[in-house]
């Protein structure tokens, strides 16, 4: 006999301690089975005040990490430890490297002040919080940069190189990336490594030019993920939970094309939005999570034998704690 995923994963919500968390990125299917949703950030914050001692993730392996972080007491669970490639990209001691090539070109390292995008691995946010750095999303970078420069110090900002880039442009700020071409930190304000999300990466100029031609007037709507090309090319650049609020903003009439994941922007689409691109930029490793996931996920808390259970030592706990709290800190 086949399962009902959905009435089962409904069942065992009801019967259980638990909170399902999903990401805008998700399937629909497993997006609308979670209590609670929204980008990283929203997430963050919803989660540290949630009460239920167990939480089941939907996204990918950063995001239920922050969790455990913020939270060190809550079970988490992710229904596929799906991991961010751009996460991926950087590593404690590629962190290393990057602060070795600033002390290495004159920036002494206590005059170097890291910030790390939260598509990052625990490890990465505890180096930077030993140095006294902070964590951002997409959705506060700006404030998050603002603020560490009130340090007077060198931003060193991993692992996204067109956040970094995006942010500093929009500040009026020096920005060079890591490795690619002339990069002296002495001469600029934001020193990015070199990291990138390949979803967003896939939105062009030319995609933008072909949507201009067929409907002029139309709005450009991207996410900062994408490149410093493309975000200036754009009539708005904005974090998940900014570029939904955008597009419900608008006149109904209003076309616009979207550049970021193609679930929420499929959830978006109504008869004038468009997928700012040929192909469906999907983020392989967010849609990794099925129904069947969920319940089984669930599941294996009513069974007494969690699966897939975060897990993160308590010296990274404690430094990546500082690093999203100061965060978390600025309103
Ligand atoms: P948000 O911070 O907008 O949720 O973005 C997370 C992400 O992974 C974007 O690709
Ligand atoms: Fe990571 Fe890109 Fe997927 Fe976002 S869309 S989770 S940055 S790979």
């Amino acid at each position: 006999m086949s399962i009902d995923y959905k009435a089962e994963i409904e069942r065992l919500k009801r019967e259980l301690p638990v909170t399902v968390v999903g990401h805008y990125y998700q399937r629909d299917e497993v997006f609308e089975m979670a209590d609670i949703t929204g980008d990283s950030l929203e997430l963050a914050r919803k989660c540290k005040s949630d009460e239920n001692p167990w939480v089941v993730f939907c996204g990918v392996g950063f995001m239920g990490q922050s969790v455990k972080v913020i939270a060190p007491e809550k079970r988490v669970l992710m229904p596929k430890i799906a991991c961010c490639a751009m996460a991926r990209m950087i590593d404690g001691s590629y962190f290393d490297d990057s602060v070795n090539y600033m002390v290495e070109r004159g920036i002494p390292k206590e005059n170097i002040l890291p910030i790390t995008y939260i598509n990052s691995d625990a490890s990465v946010k505890a180096k930077v919080g030993e140095m006294g750095g902070m964590v951002c999303t997409s959705s506060n970078a700006y404030k998050i940069i603002e603020k560490g420069l009130e340090s007077g110090k060198k931003i060193l900002f991993v692992p996204d190189r067109c956040l970094g880039q995006n942010f500093a442009n929009s500040m009026g700020l020096k920005s060079c990336v890591i490795g690619a071409g002339e990069c002296d930190p002495k001469e600029a304000d934001v020193i990015c490594f070199d990291g990138f999300c390949s979803v967003h990466q896939l939105f062009t100029l030319d995609d933008i030019e072909f949507y201009r031609n067929k409907f002029p007037g139309i709005k450009i709507a991207v996410h900062p993920e994408c490149d410093p090309k493309i975000v200036d090319a754009s009539d708005f650049a904005g974090s998940t939970s900014q570029l939904i609020k955008y597009v419900n903003d608008l006149d109904p009439e209003q076309k616009v094309a979207i550049g970021t994941e193609y679930n929420l922007v499929n959830r978006m689409r109504q008869g004038n939005t468009y997928v700012l691109s040929s192909t469906k930029p999907e983020c392989p490793t967010m849609n990794e999570t099925t129904l069947e996931d969920v319940y089984l996920t669930l599941k294996s808390i009513e069974d007494n034998r969690p699966i897939n259970e975060i897990v993160v030592d308590p010296h990274t706990v404690k430094y990546a704690n500082l690093a999203l709290e100061r965060m978390l800190a600025i309103k």
